[in-house]
């Protein structure tokens, strides 16, 4: 498939990480919605259906891709850059969205899919990756800590969750193109 990096890693899971079908969309659904009923992941509340995540599916183009880990014919998780704005001036700066099924997380699929999809976004050409992680998500800041993201700043109180405010903790990662 698309560039693989930490091949071996990718092996010894039995992984594979290849570029999302549209036939996925509905796996891809579950295992978002999993993210959003923990109530640790994302300021979203109300699950998605799956005609509304078909359809950020086919807003992605070649500058957004939406990579799956599958194990044994199954999607386990996926990773996804979106636009950042609709802005021109932003063509270049994406989106994080990654996911991991629940019994799957903390086995190193995240690692996984985000080496490989910064590794696409830089040979595509994006720019600049952006995210926004909940400061209670130690997993998701350990893993962007990890690929060199850095925090541009905490917005306070920036949501109600769990019956509280929570802050929300911005992250970006600029991307360096390789020359051959
Ligand atoms: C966050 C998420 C994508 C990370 O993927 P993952 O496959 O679980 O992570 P990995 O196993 O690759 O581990 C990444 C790092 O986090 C650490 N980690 C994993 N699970 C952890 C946990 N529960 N608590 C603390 N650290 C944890 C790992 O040790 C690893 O760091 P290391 O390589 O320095 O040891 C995944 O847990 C997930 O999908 N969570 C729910 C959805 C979500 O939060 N998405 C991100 C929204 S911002």
């Amino acid at each position: 498939m698309v560039g693989m990096v930490e091949k071996e890693q990718a092996a010894a899971a039995g992984c594979v990480i290849r570029e999302a079908r549209e036939e996925d969309v509905p796996r891809m659904t579950e295992i978002y919605n999993q993210g959003i009923l923990d109530r640790q992941s994302t300021l979203e509340l109300d699950p998605h259906p799956v005609s509304q995540e078909r359809a950020w599916f086919q807003s992605h183009g070649p500058l957004e891709p939406i990579l799956v880990a599958e194990k044994d014919g199954a999607v386990i998780g996926y990773a996804a850059l979106s636009r950042f704005s609709q802005r021109r001036c932003h063509d270049h700066v994406k989106d994080l969205r990654i996911y991991i099924a629940r019994e799957w997380r903390g086995k190193g699929i995240g690692s996984l899919l985000l080496g490989n999809l910064i590794e696409v976004a830089r040979e595509r050409g994006v720019r600049k990756i952006v995210l926004s992680a909940l400061p209670s998500n130690e997993a998701g800041l350990k893993l962007y800590k990890k690929f060199g993201f850095r925090t541009v700043g905490v917005y306070k109180e920036h949501g109600f969750l769990n019956g509280e405010w929570v802050d929300v903790v911005i992250m970006e990662k600029l991307l360096v193109r390789m020359e051959s």
